[in-house]
């Protein structure tokens, strides 16, 4: 059995066309395996508080006992971070802004790469303690970046969920989405046949 990990980062609603194409991968997903389980998390709707001093100085603590404080300063990563190590499979849509990713999906990053929970430093440098894991992302971007050097996007989150220790990454790209209806439609189109190929193949 499967348990899927499910995050939307669109601020917008039926407009999104990452939250579309999310929803038609869980749906495929549960037709072909009826038991697997999903947790859902919007925090394109219900934003993820960005990290501040109080945060950073429990986080780093030597102390093994965190005082009340600090222990609440790091209750949104707990639980983002047990909701991680509880799926097998993370599925993410994130939109691409301005080259990159939405703040709010960099606010979840900055919450779940958590030294001693997500990762160590050794002697040999960087460490991930996520194991067994994939992510497949869907992105959604106005115009098209294959090949290009200011696609920030795919290649940042790939370092960052490598540094936790995710190396199973797919990524699926909506792209040209602000390129006129033909376009548009041409690419949720192709996108969706990607997405019933991937759930096929795993
Ligand atoms: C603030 C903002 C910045 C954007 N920056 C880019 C960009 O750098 N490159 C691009 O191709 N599209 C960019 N777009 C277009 C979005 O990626 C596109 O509209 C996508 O469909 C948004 O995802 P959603 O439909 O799930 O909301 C931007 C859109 C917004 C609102």
């Amino acid at each position: 059995m499967t348990h899927i990990l499910h995050i939307d980062s669109s601020p917008r609603s039926e407009r999104s066309i990452s939250r579309l194409l999310t929803k038609e991968f869980i749906t495929a997903w549960k037709q072909a395996y009826k038991h697997d389980t999903v947790t859902y998390r919007d925090i394109g709707h219900y934003v993820i508080p960005p990290i501040d001093e109080t945060w950073i100085a429990a986080a780093f603590s030597r102390s093994r006992e965190l005082s009340p404080e600090l222990e609440a300063a790091l209750k949104i990563s707990d639980e983002l971070i047990d909701e991680l190590l509880a799926a097998d499979l993370c599925v993410f849509g994130v939109p691409m802004y301005n080259y990159s990713i939405p703040a709010n999906f960099k606010a979840y990053i900055d919450q779940i790469v958590r030294v001693k929970r997500t990762f160590t430093v050794g002697q040999d440098g960087y460490e991930g303690l996520v194991k067994d894991k994939k992510i497949l992302v869907i992105t959604t971007r106005g115009g098209t970046y294959s090949n290009s050097q200011l696609d920030f996007q795919e290649p940042y989150l790939r370092a960052i969920f490598e540094l936790i220790g995710i190396t199973d990454i797919t990524f699926i790209h909506a792209e040209n989405l602000s390129m006129g209806d033909e376009n548009r439609q041409q690419s949720i189109a192709a996108v969706s046949d990607v997405i019933q190929e991937f759930v096929a193949r795993n």
